[in-house]
């Protein structure tokens, strides 16, 4: 069993593996990281090779204060207005589920970044992984701690079950409050430029700078981020999305698995024409029915959805029918994934 608790012990431990080049899994505020030191290139080849991901598919370095930032990124050698609205971002929304495409150092291995003149950067808002950082190099790379195009990891034993032969650790810090990855804001450019929607809302974002462009409307064109590829974070299961009106009449079928946004679709689903309760033996089997957030929260979605994800591709049903969820806030991000989710099947 290779499960670290994050006590001081299990964090030097870790530490000690980052330097010596290896893997360790640790937890952030949105899903699970696959860590390797940011410096180091055999590390980073690990990270790819772990994942089976793509080496065209860059990496994303954590660091554990604004003080590394210059390390990492060029940020002199950008326009003094989108420098400023760096500066302010950085103030108010760091540490957070925000990662910033920057100018990158040429210090900074080019397999970090696949070769492109630009770095994303990331300071987690997690005790556990700001302290892992702080006692490795400061510059910790770290994708998703999945199987490249699988559901990202929310739980350590999420990792465990698919990458724990990949690492020297697991730290294991709990569930990840947020649920989803962190919102991509790339600030290379002249104007601002969301690539990923994710646990930083767009709103946030343009309270503070102002307008943002983006994500793109089809984002199976933009090999600018190819975290953007369609069918990623996609369950084994086939999914199938449906709007509310649709969802709530779904026909009631034994093989299949229900995802609703709010106990009050589930409900509505239940009176509606597909009567599941009414004669149906097996209805209440309730591993195959379940909803994002009893009253509709978006966070609490956000928190649940890979977890809820995970648990319904295990249990082995001919396919997920999930329900779009309102696309404020956090929604966009839920939407996002629920998309991509589907993407190898069907969007409806
Ligand atoms: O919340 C998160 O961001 C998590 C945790 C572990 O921090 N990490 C994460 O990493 O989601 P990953 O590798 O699964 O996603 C990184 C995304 C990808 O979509 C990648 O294409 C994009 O960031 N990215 C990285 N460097 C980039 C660059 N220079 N330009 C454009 N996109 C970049
Ligand atoms: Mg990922």
């Amino acid at each position: 069993m290779n499960i670290l608790a994050p006590s001081d012990e299990g964090l030097r431990r870790a530490a000690e593996a980052l330097a010596a080049g290896l893997l360790v899994a640790f937890p952030t505020e949105t899903v699970y990281g696959l860590g390797g030191d940011g410096f180091n290139r055999r590390a980073l080849a690990r990270i790819f090779a772990a994942k089976g991901r793509p080496r065209f598919d860059p990496l994303i370095i954590h660091i554990a204060g604004l003080d590394s930032l210059e390390r990492i990124a060029a940020t002199a050698s950008l326009e003094l207005r989108v420098r400023n609205k760096l500066d302010i971002l950085c103030a108010r929304l760091w540490p957070g589920p925000l990662t910033l495409i920057l100018p990158k150092q040429p210090e900074v291995p080019d397999l970090a970044t696949s070769g492109l003149p630009t770095v994303a950067v990331r300071f987690p808002d997690h005790r556990v992984a700001q302290r892992l950082i702080r006692l490795s190099t400061g510059a910790v790379a770290a994708p998703s701690a999945n199987p490249f195009g699988y559901l990202s990891p929310t739980r350590a034993k999420h990792v465990q079950e698919q990458l724990g032969d990949q690492v020297a650790f697991i730290i294991d810090g709990g569930p990840c409050g947020i649920g989803v990855e962190s919102t991509v804001l790339d600030m290379s450019a002249g104007s601002p430029r969301i690539l990923r929607p994710g646990g930083t809302p767009r709103e946030r974002i343009e309270e503070i700078i102002g307008a943002v462009e983006g994500p793109p409307v089809d984002p199976v064109r933009i090999f600018h981020s190819p975290g953007q590829l369609t069918s990623h974070y996609a369950p084994r299961t086939g999914l199938t999305l449906h709007r509310r009106e649709e969802m709530i009449r779904l026909p009631y079928e034994l093989s299949e698995a229900y995802l609703f946004f709010d106990r009050s679709s589930r409900d509505a689903w239940v009176q509606g024409p597909g009567r599941p309760c009414d004669g149906e033996p097996g209805w209440t089997e309730t591993s195959r029915i379940h909803w994002l957030s009893e009253k509709g929260n978006l966070d609490e979605a956000a928190a649940r959805l890979f977890d809820m994800l995970h648990e319904l591709d295990r249990i082995g049903v001919s396919v997920i029918r999930a329900e779009w969820v309102p696309e404020a806030g956090l929604g966009a991000a839920i939407n996002d994934r629920l998309s991509r989710a589907a993407a190898p099947t069907q969007i409806r």
